[in-house]
């Protein structure tokens, strides 16, 4: 119970401090983890584009229109939600999950 509650402390406060970045590049962080975003590309467009393609929506919500923390995103890729299936650590391994989250925090649109 006090974990959840520090969860939804913690995500209020990710969305808050995310926001507040509105149209600020996110360079630095992309220069350095490129390999990582170009990997987490790959991966995303064999297990996610199609249905949310290019980070847009599609069968799923768009992605990249909001400051989803990268815990949370890792978390619906095990466990899924309604049509979206939960991938298994065999299919995503956690490093790829990883790679994946840092490919859709670069191609965030938030303004
Ligand atoms: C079969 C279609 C499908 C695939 C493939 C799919 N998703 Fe989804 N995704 C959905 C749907 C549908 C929802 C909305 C679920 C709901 O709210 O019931 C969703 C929701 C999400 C959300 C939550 C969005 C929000 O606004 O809270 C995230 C994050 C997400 N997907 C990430 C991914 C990632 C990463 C992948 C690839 C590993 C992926 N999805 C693959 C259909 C899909």
């Amino acid at each position: 119970m006090k974990l959840k509650f520090t969860l939804l402390i913690f995500v209020l406060m990710m969305a808050a401090a995310c926001s507040s970045r509105k149209g600020v590049p996110y360079t630095e962080p992309l220069q350095t983890r490129e390999q990582e975003v170009l990997q987490g590309k790959v991966l995303y467009d064999r297990y996610c584009n199609t249905c949310h393609p290019g980070g847009s929506s599609g069968l799923g919500p768009a992605l990249n229109n909001k400051p989803l923390p990268g815990f949370l995103i890792r978390y619906q890729i095990r466990h899924g939600l309604g049509v979206m299936p939960a991938f298994s650590k065999e299919v995503i391994p956690p490093e790829d999950s990883k790679k994946i989250v840092a490919y859709m925090k670069a191609v965030r649109k938030l303004d």
